[in-house]
């Protein structure tokens, strides 16, 4: 396939998934009113759909044959992502996402909270249909993604946090929902174990690669994102760049990046990139972003060529390279 026929193939694919949820979210606004279409403009506002479009690959790429037969599966990730969007600006207090004022801010916490409530809710249903074994894989990351929030928390300004505690967290809140995606998608294609165990690796190592850059973007990223940068700072979040520059840097410098990091505001950020910079911690991250993207393509040198691994292939250069 020439690129233009990936690119193309892939907005086909994602049209049809925002087809779908449009759909779906207006079904449920006559039935459920004000809560379905406030938590279903969020839904609606945009996204890269990045969980969806794996989630048909992967189950393309399997053996798949059946498009219906993972539709829901796919919509279920959206719906679940969405959710813990949501719950995640209410714990990050982010003013916007997806270009838009979030719910919380808009229409205060208690109708932010229960908003996400129902997008779980919805992603249960759609995702609730398949065999017990795929809907134990979606449960257990779903759970771990919530354990790892809460790991996160207790990091918060925790100066010796490691490149190891960090790696867990995102394995647990971003890579573990991706690989279960692929995993499920395969399981429902009927794939062998050691298939499925290959697509769970492959969002495993995608998924990584794929926070490693959000955080990168936190720092670095502009109005693109649609989403405020700095967030993690001000949060007092513990990303990759600052973990690697507090065991980089030492006497005066680390101790300003200490104070940086206690008393954020946007105009440190100069500083606090210079003093980055300085300890190559951004090239740190980049290079790990790359490492963790080849250990995803080789996953998929475990199947045979095809559109949707040349598809998938290309999702991965767009990780690497994305700006929102
Ligand atoms: C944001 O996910 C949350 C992270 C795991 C970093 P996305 O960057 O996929 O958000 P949307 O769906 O495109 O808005
Ligand atoms: C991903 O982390 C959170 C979820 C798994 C929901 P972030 O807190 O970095 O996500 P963004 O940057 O707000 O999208
Ligand atoms: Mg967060
Ligand atoms: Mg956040
Ligand atoms: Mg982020």
């Amino acid at each position: 396939m020439e690129e233009f026929e990936v690119l193309d193939r892939l907005e086909e694919i994602k049209g049809l998934i925002d087809i779908k949820l449009e759909k779906v979210i207006d079904e449920q606004s006559v039935i459920y009113g004000d809560v379905a279409r406030i938590a279903g403009e969020v839904v609606l506002a945009g996204g890269k759909r990045l969980r969806p479009i794996l989630i048909m690959l992967a189950y393309d790429l399997a053996g798949g044959e059946n498009e219906n037969e993972i539709i829901p599966l796919a919509l279920s990730s959206e719906f679940i992502h969405s959710a813990t969007l949501v719950h995640d600006d209410i714990n990050d207090e982010a003013s916007t996402r997806r270009g838009h004022q979030t719910i919380h801010s808009k229409f205060g916490l208690a109708k932010g909270i229960i908003a996400g409530d129902y997008l779980f809710s919805q992603g249960f249903g759609l995702g609730g249909r398949y065999d017990q074994e795929v809907v134990e894989v979606i449960a257990h990351y779903c759970s771990k993604l919530a354990s790892s929030e809460f790991t996160q928390i207790d990091h918060i300004l925790d100066l010796s946090t490691s490149p190891e505690d960090y790696l867990e967290i995102v394995r647990g809140k971003t890579a573990g929902p991706f690989a279960a995606g692929c995993k499920g998608a395969a399981m429902v294609a009927g794939a062998s174990q050691k298939l499925c165990d290959s697509l769970f690796d492959f969002g495993m190592e995608l998924g990584i690669a794929f926070q490693l850059v959000d955080d990168l973007l936190d720092i670095r990223g502009d109005d693109r994102m649609g989403k405020p940068r700095g967030a993690d700072l001000y949060e007092g979040k513990m990303t990759l760049p600052i973990i690697h520059a507090l065991t980089i840097l030492h006497g005066k410098q680390r101790e300003r990046l200490s104070e940086i990091l206690h008393e954020f505001e946007d105009s440190l950020f100069d500083e606090l990139i210079s003093l980055l910079e300085f300890a190559l911690s951004l090239r740190y991250s980049e290079i790990l972003i790359a490492n963790h993207l080849e250990r995803a393509l080789s996953k998929l040198e475990d199947f045979d060529d095809s559109e949707a691994k040349q598809l998938l292939k290309h999702v991965v250069h767009v990780v690497k390279t994305r700006n929102s």
